[in-house]
């Protein structure tokens, strides 16, 4: 019996000890589990908390750049007047990234004006319009004028077209398509429209004058099939289109016959006269003239033409009018005159004549004087040392970006084109 009894109690004992022993190891589980649990949990914050740091450190820099781009943004559009909506024109520029077409731009957006750029890029480029991009009134397409081009404008100025020697001849068939088909797919816009046409045309219609200096109603001395005819008989059978438009459809058209034009933004490899001099002043290149240098030019400062542009679209002269400067000077003597003004050291190469390269050219600007109140103002030597400046800057900014030159225009040599332009 005391046997009995005392195995009951050791088996009791045994019982509450396992029980005991049970619970014991389901909390040590438990707190096993838990404590993995909450390890992983902190491994894995930690983990995330490091990716996040990763992440900030590739965004930081990125947020920053794209708060200075904002401010850029949002700030430095040179002034703009405002127009009432009555004054405010819908304005076309083909051509509009070049040379003469961007500085055309300024005016017309610091007018107040809505500005439309087309451009293919064929010699221009966005950075001569880059400060207006973004601007509400302001746009740009890329386009090529060979193509019809569907818009709602009120004044078109006609400006595309490769104007120097070394680009217009480039790809001959080209210019005349872009003269030709250009010039009626913008004709054909204008008259859809109703809006009026601007064309520039240029001197090169008068090809190697007989007379001097060149007044409208010369009818010119052309080779029709001269290396420069593509760009010259482009422009004379444009400015036909141009008055068959305007007889047979009532369109409004404009024609300015525009000289030797130079100034910032003009193409530092185009070959011309002033281009070539500045950029071997600048080199310490010999600076090339080509013949004797007695042949003359007539230079005039951009801000010049582009007011003369823009006092004959809002005229009612629809008959041609010359814009240039008629301060005539030989080739020579821009050539020390450019040497003198950059201080270089350079010497005067004379190479062989080309072929059709005008002997003189001088505008008769009577008629702009006359019909629009126009006269070029800017001094040739003021003109000269902006342009001096504008070269030096591109320089330096094709040193330290090194600047690769666009494909097409990079194959003409850099100041040897063979004509004193
Ligand atoms: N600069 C001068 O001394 C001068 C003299 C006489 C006439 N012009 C005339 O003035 C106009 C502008 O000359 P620039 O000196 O500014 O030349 P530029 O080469 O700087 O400008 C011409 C512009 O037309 C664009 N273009 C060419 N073909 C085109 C096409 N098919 N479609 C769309 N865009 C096209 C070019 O990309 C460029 O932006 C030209 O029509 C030129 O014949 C200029």
């Amino acid at each position: 019996m005391m046997k009995k009894r005392m195995v009951w109690l050791i088996t009791g004992i045994n019982r509450r000890m396992m029980k005991l022993l049970i619970a014991l190891a389901l909390i040590a589980y438990v707190a096993s589990v838990w404590g993995t649990y909450a390890n992983m949990r902190s491994l894995q914050e930690n983990g995330e908390l490091k990716i996040e740091k990763k992440i900030e450190e590739v965004i930081a820099p990125l947020r920053e750049k794209i708060r200075d781009l904002e401010v850029s943004f949002t700030q430095k559009y040179p002034p703009v007047k405002f127009l009432s909506e009555k004054d405010r024109k819908r304005i076309l520029i083909t051509g509009g990234a070049g040379f003469v077409g961007s500085h055309l731009a300024d005016k017309l957006m610091m007018d107040g004006h809505e500005v439309t750029v087309v451009d293919n890029f064929f010699t221009g480029r966005k950075r001569n319009v880059e400060h207006w991009i973004g601007h509400e009134n302001f746009e740009l397409i890329n386009h090529d004028v060979v193509e019809p081009l569907y818009i709602e404008v009120d004044q078109i100025y006609h400006l595309a077209s490769p104007a120097s020697p070394p680009n217009y001849m480039y790809n001959p068939i080209k210019t005349l398509k872009t003269n030709t088909i250009g010039t009626l797919n913008m004709l054909g816009l204008a008259k859809r429209v109703g809006a009026r046409l601007l064309l520039a045309s240029t001197s090169e219609v008068y090809g190697d004058p007989e007379v001097h200096p060149q007044s409208e109603d010369y009818w010119g001395h052309v080779n029709p099939i001269g290396p420069r005819a593509c760009y010259d008989e482009g422009k004379r059978v444009a400015e036909t289109m141009c008055y068959a438009y305007m007889k047979q459809e009532g369109v409004e058209v404009r024609v300015a016959r525009i000289f030797n034009t130079f100034g910032p933004r003009m193409h530092m490899n185009d070959g011309r006269v002033v281009s070539n001099f500045i950029l071997q002043a600048l080199q310490g290149e010999a600076l090339t003239v080509y013949g004797t240098g007695s042949q003359t030019r007539a230079f005039q400062y951009v801000s010049d033409l582009v007011n003369g542009l823009v006092a004959l679209m809002n005229s009612n002269v629809s008959s041609p009018v010359n814009l240039g400067n008629p301060e005539e000077h030989t080739i020579l003597e821009f050539a020390k005159l450019i040497k003198n003004l950059v201080g270089s050291r350079s010497q005067i190469q004379f190479l062989q004549e080309a072929q059709d390269d005008p002997q003189r050219r001088k505008p008769d600007i009577r008629k702009a004087k006359m019909l629009l109140g126009w006269d070029p103002v800017v001094p040739l030597e003021e003109g000269l040392n902006k342009t001096i400046h504008y070269f030096g800057r591109e320089l330096e900014y094709q040193a330290n970006n090194q600047y690769i030159p666009k494909p097409k225009p990079a194959r003409i040599k850099k100041g040897r084109s063979r004509h004193n332009l």
